[in-house]
């Protein structure tokens, strides 16, 4: 099954080609072309994703994405529109929400308007499910179900039991700011830019390599608390006092404050994670942890700890390259879906932008 999958739900604008084979618990992914661009830099001025921005930008580059797409796929376009030369592609994967609506209708539209050039279906897409799908890519074991996913991205901060293909129970969440946003917002107190996720880790990095003690602790909020709920704007005002408090702003300074801030997020996301696994998770055969924050090295190491506790556990993470928003988790959740319910592809329905998707709604 080829499949051209379609991104914009915030500030990347990302579309693939994917040849997908093989059964939904163990496909063969190929990834035929693959293009990304990432608005940061535009944003970066204003201190913030403009949702209008971000849609004319998505505009923009959607037509410019998917000739890349195709023409690295070896199926360029023809002069006047049309499907690439040779190409044919049996669906259209777009993310329909969660994310910014004007940004979700500029890759919705553009999928739509493809659907009916091409004569092909389009099926929306969860943006959380192609996060949890990623870690199919590049596997070659069969994922086990259930499965728990610790789901860490710049909106999102979620434990999600995983009964079936298609089938969530969202077990916790987080009551105020995501991780991502939580290592970004820092980030910029510490006077670096957006993402700040990555930048952060580099800084945690030296003060580790440097074996310095810590000679301050932050809170790790809720970590005792008795559900799976995460809580991350605490810990950030907590890393404002420390600043102003100390009034520093020297590169030791700075590493110490990102290495501690690092510890006690992560901290906390190992914590609530076992605790799943004690309890309402005790079946999960297979630990998913994908999102842009599941690229961080330390959460990486803490979570391969997690798992020596777990000796029947299964850990999958995303690639690298995959973990922050891209078009290929889109097709893989794409394919998902059509395999689990064949019917959407002829029960074409109107898709609409829904902003505030949760998985299992
Ligand atoms: O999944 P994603 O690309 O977009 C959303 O769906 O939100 O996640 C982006 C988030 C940002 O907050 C970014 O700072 C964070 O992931 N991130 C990281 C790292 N790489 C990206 N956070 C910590 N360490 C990293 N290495
Ligand atoms: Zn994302």
């Amino acid at each position: 099954m080829k499949i051209l999958s379609i991104e914009t739900s915030c500030d990347e604008t990302a579309v693939a080609l994917l040849e997908i084979t093989g059964e939904r618990e163990n496909p063969k992914i190929k990834i035929l072309g693959n293009s990304l661009f990432s608005q940061v830099a535009l944003h970066e001025q204003y201190g913030g994703v403009y949702p209008m921005l971000a849609k004319r930008e998505h505009e923009k580059n959607l037509p410019i994405l998917l000739e890349k797409t195709l023409t690295e796929a070896g199926f360029p376009l023809p002069a006047k529109g049309g499907a690439g030369e040779g190409l044919s592609v049996d669906l259209i994967a777009v993310t329909a929400g969660p994310g910014l609506e004007p940004a979700l209708w500029a890759g919705i539209t553009f999928a739509e308007e493809l659907g009916k050039k091409w004569g092909k279906p389009v099926v929306p897409v969860d943006h959380m499910e192609g996060h949890i799908w990623s870690v199919m890519y590049g596997g070659n074991s069969k994922l086990d179900l259930p499965a728990l996913a610790l789901l860490v991205s710049g909106g999102h901060t979620e434990l999600v039991l995983i009964k079936g293909f298609g089938q969530y129970e969202i077990l916790g969440h987080t009551v105020d700011d995501a991780v991502g946003e939580a290592f970004d917002k820092v980030a910029r107190m510490l006077g670096l830019t957006y993402p700040g996720g990555p930048k952060i880790s580099i800084l945690a990095q030296k003060s580790r390599e440097s074996g310095r003690e810590l000679n301050f602790k932050l809170p790790r909020p809720m970590i005792h608390s008795d559900n799976l709920n995460f809580s991350y704007s605490g810990l950030k005002t907590a890393v404002l006092y420390k600043i102003k408090a100390e009034g520093r702003s020297d590169d030791e300074f700075k590493e110490d404050v990102a290495r501690e801030f690092e510890n006690a997020a992560i901290e906390v996301l190992i914590s609530k994670t076992r605790k799943a696994l004690l309890d309402e998770a005790g079946e999960a055969k297979t630990l998913i942890v994908a999102g842009g924050v599941a690229a961080n090295a330390h959460l990486n190491a803490e979570v391969h700890k997690l798992i020596q506790e777990f000796p029947d556990l299964t850990l999958k993470l995303p690639e690298r390259s995959l973990a922050t928003d891209n078009a290929v988790m889109i097709g893989i959740a794409g394919f998902i879906r059509v395999q689990n319910d064949l019917d959407i592809l002829n029960t074409q329905s109107e898709i609409r932008a829904r902003g505030n998707l949760t998985l299992g709604s």
